[in-house]
């Protein structure tokens, strides 16, 4: 039996490597903590449960879901867009629901890419923004994020036959892996950009929810013109605790979401409407706030004990992730294995995010503090053995 060539084309997924890694040293009866990959630990907030259970107790909502969505989804979705980003969208062509963010990046790239086309993303970035176009048989062109630009891409430096044969570009504020917020005038510069190289903006917004030091972040689509050449990809899996529930959406260009929708009406049916109307009780309730505080402490505890053993970090002021610098002497990848043989603690290595996130590592901050407390204390006796 042989894979496609594209599906060969594809790097092994980061996450699945570390889960098997877990896997064997669980197996052998090690205690290991993982800070790998980006999890909430908290669960998904009470009235939310409680909206789903009296919806599940609804027959009518077990029926195959139609891909457009239910109105009371799209409705909670425009409303809480004015609420929080003052952006006015249209519920019954600017906004479709998406079984999280992951499936939507991922399809958009299957919606606006043949083959021959770039996709422009972000290095180090999230790594469906770079396997979704192999996927999809086409090429992504990577931008560098570096510490000293503020982890924003430079525009100017992408080379004119790139930009002449980009179709997408993807964005990520706050972004992961980094942590970085969003730099002065990104927005506004991409939209330029798109404008003049006629490609789609792709802003996922799978953070903003979860910032901290009173830092709010902004929606893409408050730039001005930004619906014009863009959409956002908006999920509740980090600020509502809901990873599995698989809930976000598209909003935005009225062209784009449609094409996403055509493509998915080909791939899937759509999200349990039970489902919808937790999120939509989700979205209408608000993230739960005090998840800023707990990530805030936690990433004041892991940034003071990793300054206290020499570790250059700047703490973010969004995401749950700490970006920092391997000690001299390692890649990312040794330094990763190392701690895990080690330690028992789990890390995501840099590199594995991109070429220009070689010499990081990530740590997530989605553990119980007294694991987290553990976990930094190990790092600490591995580094100082
Ligand atoms: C930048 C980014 N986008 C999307 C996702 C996936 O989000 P969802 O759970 O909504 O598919 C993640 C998950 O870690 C992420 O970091």
């Amino acid at each position: 039996m042989k894979p496609s060539n594209r599906s060969e084309r594809l790097p092994p997924y980061l996450f699945a490597e570390l889960e098997r890694k877990v896997r064997e040293k669980k197996a052998a009866g090690i205690d290991v903590i993982s800070l790998g990959i980006g999890d909430p630990d908290s669960p998904t907030p009470e009235p939310v449960v409680e909206a789903m259970a009296r919806a599940v107790a609804d027959p009518s909502t077990h029926q195959y879901p139609s891909n457009r969505g239910r109105p009371e989804l799209r409705e909670a979705f425009a409303r809480f867009y004015e609420r929080r980003f003052g952006v006015a969208l249209e519920p019954e062509s600017e906004i479709i629901p998406a079984l999280g963010a992951k499936e939507c990046v991922f399809n958009l790239n299957l919606a606006f890419l043949d083959a021959g086309d770039v996709a422009l993303a972000a290095d180090p970035g999230y790594p469906v923004y770079t396997g979704g176009p192999l996927l999809a048989d086409a090429e992504p062109v990577l931008m560098p994020l570096v510490p000293e630009r503020g982890f924003a891409p430079d525009l100017d430096a992408i080379a004119a036959e790139d930009a002449a044969r980009a179709r997408i570009l993807y964005l990520n504020y706050p972004n992961n892996p980094t942590g970085a917020v969003l730099p002065d005038g990104l927005f506004e510069g991409v939209v330029e950009f798109a404008r003049q190289h006629d490609v789609l903006v792709v802003h996922d917004a799978s953070y903003t929810e979860t910032t901290f030091d009173g830092y709010v972040a902004p929606s893409f689509l408050e730039t001005p013109g930004a619906k014009e050449v863009g959409v956002e990809v908006f999920s509740l899996s980090k600020g509502w605790n809901m990873t599995g529930w698989r809930t976000a959406a598209i909003v935005g260009n009225e062209d784009a979401v449609s094409a996403y929708w055509r493509l998915k009406t080909n791939v899937d049916s759509g999200m349990f409407e039970a489902v919808q109307l937790a999120a939509a009780a989700a979205l209408d309730a608000g993230p739960p706030e005090e998840m800023k505080a707990i990530y805030q402490h936690r990433r004041d505890a892991v940034c003071d004990a990793l300054h206290a053993i020499g570790v250059d970090v700047t703490p973010p002021k969004g995401t749950i992730y700490i970006w920092a610098p391997v000690p001299e002497g390692h890649t990312s990848a040794s330094y990763c294995e190392l701690v895990l043989q080690e330690s028992a603690v789990v890390l995501s290595p840099g590199g594995a995010y991109g070429p220009n996130g070689e010499g990081f590592f990530r740590i997530s901050l989605t553990v119980p503090d007294e694991r987290l407390t553990e976990a930094v204390g190990r790092l600490r006796d591995s580094l100082a053995a």
